[in-house]
């Protein structure tokens, strides 16, 4: 069946008791078991170790990203870390995307480092540079694509192959661009990793995360990290993600085009001096952008002529737009990544990867188009 008819129905079925069309909302902690010999008959024990209605947006998710398994976390951070815990002990080696979420290069460098896990930041756009970083003791490839907040786009494909001749395993932060337009498992990558706050939800309501493996025995690894630290996410979060999916393509798509028209709006603008979104072919990287994902998201930036002090105006001047971390809400976000999003990663390791000072990152909602245009418009005559 098509994406469309997957996100409304795949792991929902009617209520048994009532035929109520929504999953309810099982606030339990515990589950009364018919008898000692036939414990667990019903599938669940304990709401940390699984819970109904995260169950079904559990298997809404193994279907949309075509896998085999998914656990679901408190956050998207959650998620990330379960990855990690499962598959790096003390003296392993994890090759990660050179940009990600700041709070991602955080989890590595200030925490992870602490108990002996060894990072190298690569610049997954270059498959040779990737291959480079490998070591003997090369666990876990990490690539975020299309990264935050640069948007650089790496070959999931190639990063695969390098990941599997190492032996190491190959997760993909797919949050971006969201099964709907990139699905990693099919171009080999082993898990995808989602922060379903930004489009899953979709709505600014939630924080949550997700792992979906293409196999049962990875995601039998990640369920037991997601027990074992109790990272989960709680039933009312799943219930509104649940309803956030069932609009996911129509969201993405319109996103994507205002995405598409606020990035041409901008390039044309005299006081812009550079704009960066994957469907515009000034993108360094559109060709790989347009052969691995069937659309370009809604997530772009750009710099305006005299760099920080300029885009600070603009940020604090533009209506509608609001300034605020997150990104993928039907809200329009605005976001200044080196004092919100990215501020935790050093100046100097910021400028190695492109995060620059007036750097703004646009996250297009499902306003109209032209209002949101027309805002960006008034804005840059004030700076
Ligand atoms: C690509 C990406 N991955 C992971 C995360 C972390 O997600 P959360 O904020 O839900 O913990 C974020 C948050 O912005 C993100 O942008």
């Amino acid at each position: 069946m098509g994406f469309s008819t997957r996100q409304i129905h795949a792991g929902v079925t009617p209520d048994p008791l009532t035929g109520s069309i929504l999953t309810p909302i099982y606030q339990t902690t515990t589950y009364v078991q018919p008898s000692v010999d036939e414990y667990m008959t019903k599938g669940f024990t304990y709401s940390r170790s699984g819970n109904p209605t995260v169950r079904a947006l559990e298997l809404k998710l193994t279907d949309l990203e075509g896998g085999i398994d998914c656990s679901c976390f408190g956050t998207g951070m959650a998620a990330v870390q379960g990855v990690m815990l499962a598959f790096l002990n003390a003296g392993d080696h994890a090759v990660i995307s050179d940009v990600a979420y700041g709070g991602t290069y955080r989890l590595c460098t200030k925490v992870l480092s602490r108990f002996g896990v060894e990072f190298t930041f690569a610049d997954g756009s270059d498959p040779e540079a990737v291959a480079a970083a490998v070591r003997d003791n090369t666990k876990l490839f990490l690539t975020e694509t299309p990264a935050n907040p640069t948007m650089k786009c790496s070959d999931i494909a190639a990063i695969s192959a390098i990941a599997k001749k190492a032996g190491a395993v190959h997760a993909v932060d797919n949050t971006f661009l969201t099964p709907y337009y990139q699905r990693p498992l099919e171009m080999g990558a082993d898990m995808s990793i989602h922060s379903t706050t930004k489009y899953m939800d979709g709505h600014n309501a939630t924080v949550g995360g997700a792992v979906i493996s293409a196999t049962a025995e990875h995601g039998d690894a990640v369920r037991f990290i997601q027990n074992s630290t109790g990272s989960i996410m709680s039933p009312q979060v799943a219930w509104l993600t649940l309803q956030g999916c069932k609009t996911l393509s129509l969201r993405m798509d319109q996103q994507s085009a205002n995405a598409m028209a606020i990035a041409q709006f901008l390039e044309a603008h005299p006081k812009v001096e550079q704009v960066c979104y994957p469907g515009l072919e000034s993108f360094a990287q559109h060709e790989l952008a347009k052969r691995q994902a069937s659309g370009y998201g809604a997530m772009l930036w750009f710099e305006v002529k005299g760099g920080l002090e300029a885009g600070k105006k603009l940020m604090d001047a533009v209506e509608i737009w609001s300034l605020a971390e997150n990104l993928g809400s039907v809200e329009s976000l605005i976001t200044h990544p080196v004092t919100m999003t990215h501020a935790d990663v050093e100046e100097a390791e910021r400028a190695r990867v492109g995060i620059i000072d007036g750097l703004v990152r646009l996250s297009a909602g499902l306003e109209d188009v032209e209002d949101l245009i027309d805002a960006l418009d008034k804005a840059l005559d004030q700076v």
